[in-house]
């Protein structure tokens, strides 16, 4: 595994951290499972859209596998704590918000979607499905990534124009997150 897959991981970690418990006001208690899925689900949508991007040889299948496995642990991760309490804006008493809906809806479809990139990146799925077959696959990766663009910004849109509630002045996980998974369809678009 190339060295960049961890450091993306733990440079997200490190902003998680600092946003979240050092200059907010999360207790530490909740860095093991609530903090620690922010960093891993930012790391898997920066790996996911490196992996349409790079031009290094053998790092798209890299970068997509760790990418997807990732995506799967943010999905343990967060049902481990899917409760209002932690989730307010998805959450309420009577089950999900408006947002929340739109939010977990694109996440759930982005993810049944990358299942085809991934099943894509096995060894010989290149050879059995011919690559006209195999591309198509891998460009529905690109709309995945717009799904999960619409699963970040449903959730954190309402505090993006509010700069001065942002912890030491960082912008959220949610706004960053949502502007990398935007950046391969936009490419691709204006490559046309
Ligand atoms: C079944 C599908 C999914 C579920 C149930 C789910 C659940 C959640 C939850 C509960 C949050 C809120 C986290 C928080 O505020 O701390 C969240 C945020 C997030 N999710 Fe997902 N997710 C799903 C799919 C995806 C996919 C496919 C991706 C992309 C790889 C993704 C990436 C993100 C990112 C980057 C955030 C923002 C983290 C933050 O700012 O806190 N999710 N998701």
């Amino acid at each position: 595994m190339p060295a960049s897959v961890p450091i993306i991981f733990l440079l997200w970690l490190g902003y998680a951290t600092l946003r979240y418990n050092v200059l907010g006001t999360v207790a530490w208690q909740e860095f093991p499972v609530y903090v620690a899925n922010k960093a891993v689900s930012a790391a898997a949508v920066t790996l996911l859209v490196a992996a349409y991007l790079t031009r290094r040889p053998g790092r798209p299948r890299i970068y997509g596998i760790a990418g997807f496995l990732l995506m799967l642990v943010h999905l343990v991760l967060s049902l481990l704590v899917f409760d209002p309490q932690h989730y307010p804006k998805i959450l309420s008493a009577g089950g999900l918000t408006p947002a929340g809906w739109w939010s977990i809806t694109a996440g759930v479809v982005a993810s049944l979607l990358l299942c085809g990139p991934f099943w894509a990146s096995r060894q010989n799925a290149l050879d059995r499905l011919g690559e006209t077959r195999w591309r198509a696959v891998q460009r529905v990766g690109y709309l995945a990534l717009a799904l999960c663009g619409i699963h970040t910004a449903a959730l954190g849109v309402s505090g993006w124009l509010r700069p001065s509630t942002w912890p030491g002045g960082l912008p959220p996980i949610t706004l960053l997150t949502t502007t990398l998974a935007l950046c391969p369809l936009v490419l691709r678009v204006r490559k046309k």
